[in-house]
């Protein structure tokens, strides 16, 4: 009685602090081999409209959030992030991608083809900062449900994300997901997932 007790104290007591990049870094970038045929279909991800971000690693959430957000981490209370946040991307045919979230708040970044790999690209905001900048390499897809990026941030490390069509994912792709993280070196204290249950997408 207690043990739970304190334990849905400490649990609300992190849900009140702000966003602990630290605690969430992952290794430092290191480079992901090339895929030997392109594995990604683009133009599939640019038809979605809408792509969901279901899974990712803490870190890439966090910096997703600040820049979207426009504040320093330790002013985001980590539980806004979860419980407000409703991210989403689009991806355009020009290689602008659109973060949304935060009850309207847009973000918009620019990206181009990485040279040599098929399945990467360079991406940083139009403004020009580097909060949220980096590489990202699709690594697994199925070009259907989801596509899977591992990212070399910018400031922050070896990040990864799933951007989907749908807000949840079946239990057998995200078991596969979450293998599939694990064998790039990705740990799993820094697995995490949103909701959309209480979001309201506009596309
Ligand atoms: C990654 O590859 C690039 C280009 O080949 C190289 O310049 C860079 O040093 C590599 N980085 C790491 C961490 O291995
Ligand atoms: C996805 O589409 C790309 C480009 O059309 C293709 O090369 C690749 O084989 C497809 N991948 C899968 C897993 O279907």
């Amino acid at each position: 009685m207690f043990l739970s007790a304190s334990v849905v104290l400490l649990c609300m007591a992190s849900a009140i602090q702000g966003l602990n990049l630290e605690a969430a870094m992952e290794t430092p970038c290191f480079n992901i081999s090339n895929n030997p045929a392109p594995l990604f279909n683009m133009e599939w991800a640019v038809s979605l409209g809408t792509v969901y971000y279901p899974i990712m690693n803490n870190i890439d959430l966090y910096r997703a959030a600040t820049d979207l957000l426009q504040k320093q981490p330790n002013e985001i209370k980590t539980g806004s992030v979860y419980y407000d946040s409703c991210l989403t991307w689009h991806m355009f045919k020009d290689g602008t991608l659109l973060s949304k979230g935060f009850n309207g708040l847009t973000r918009e970044y620019k990206s181009r083809p990485m040279e040599g790999n098929p399945d990467g690209y360079v991406f940083w905001p139009s403004d020009g900062t580097d909060v949220y900048s980096g590489s990202a390499y699709t690594t697994m897809t199925d070009n259907k449900t989801f596509f899977f990026s591992a990212l070399c941030l910018k400031n922050g490390g070896m990040a990864w994300g799933v951007g989907s069509a749908t807000p949840t994912l079946s239990e057998e792709t995200k078991k596969k997901i979450l293998e599939h993280a694990e064998s790039l070196g990705f740990k799993k204290e820094h697995f995490t997932e949103l909701r959309y249950d209480n979001c309201k997408i506009s596309a």
